[in-house]
């Protein structure tokens, strides 16, 4: 694989080639997942719940996500890295700043905002700064309190056009990618059709320019009853390599997501 970078994403999306990006929080998986041919290795806050064993990502802290930052850079060859930034870590533009720059000098190439369209100011101030932004829009995990629950979002005409200009706002401010999860097939299909950066998926239906999977669900090791867009690509593999290369080929063809992993 050569190496990543924002306009080779770019370039995909252009082609109609879709992105494939999973979670990943060390050394060794990082490179299993490379030679699998991830394009973008996610440093997910979800490190909280599938390495913590904690009920939601709110626990996780600037500086495990810069420990397992380092981690992955070490394996991650020419993927490109995503790094999350951890609940309230944006909640000044000032430590907005401060936390990307600790996560890009920890191998970070791109930092994923959890928001809406009150992070467009932010990401204005990072773009001036050489940090490219990833919006997280829909269901943003760190938000779980105010949602009262792991809730599908955009269902009604006015979340939907909600969601809608806050990810024309946030991409003429700046951000150089959208990550949707949990809204309806039918929405993300809008949305894609109306930016011109990348969108990335989960639980999002199969209108998106990539799909992302946490790691331990891809696997199908996560205890407990998987969420509706989850597919454990391990069933039936002989290898956790190729359970990701399964994994890459689906999402490249367009066979993963499926109808029955999004929502109506
Ligand atoms: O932290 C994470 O793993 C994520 C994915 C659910 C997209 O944000």
């Amino acid at each position: 694989m050569t190496k990543i970078n924002l306009s080779t994403l770019q370039a995909m999306k252009q082609r109609g080639e879709k992105i494939a990006m999973t979670t990943v929080y060390d050394a060794c998986f990082a490179q299993v997942q490379t030679q699998a041919g991830v394009e973008v290795l996610l440093v997910g806050d979800s490190l909280g719940m599938v390495l913590q064993g904690n009920d939601s990502t709110v626990p996780v802290t600037i500086e495990q996500m810069v420990y397992h930052t380092r981690c992955v850079k070490q394996g991650a060859g020419n993927a490109l890295i995503l790094a999350d930034m951890p609940f309230m870590g944006a909640a000044t533009v000032e430590m907005c700043l401060s936390h990307c720059q600790q996560l890009m000098q920890a191998g970070a190439h791109i930092i994923k905002l959890e928001g809406d369209a009150w992070l467009a100011e932010t990401i204005q101030q990072l773009a001036r700064n050489g940090v490219p932004v990833c919006a997280h829009l829909g269901l943003t995990p760190q938000s779980v309190n105010v949602f009262g629950g792991y809730k599908v979002q955009g269902r009604s005409d006015v979340q939907a056009q909600t969601l809608l200009a806050a990810a024309q706002q946030l991409e003429e401010a700046g951000a150089a990618m959208l990550l949707v999860e949990c809204i309806p097939a039918e929405l993300t299909q809008k949305l894609t059709k109306r930016s011109k950066i990348p969108v990335i998926g989960i639980g999002a239906g199969p209108h998106c320019d990539g799909q992302v999977l946490v790691m331990h669900d891809l696997l199908g090791i996560t205890p407990g009853k998987p969420a509706r867009f989850v597919k454990n690509f391990m069933q039936g593999e002989e290898s956790i390599a190729s359970a990701f290369e399964n994994y890459v080929k689906a999402v490249k063809e367009g066979s993963f997501p499926a109808a029955e992993h999004g929502f109506e």
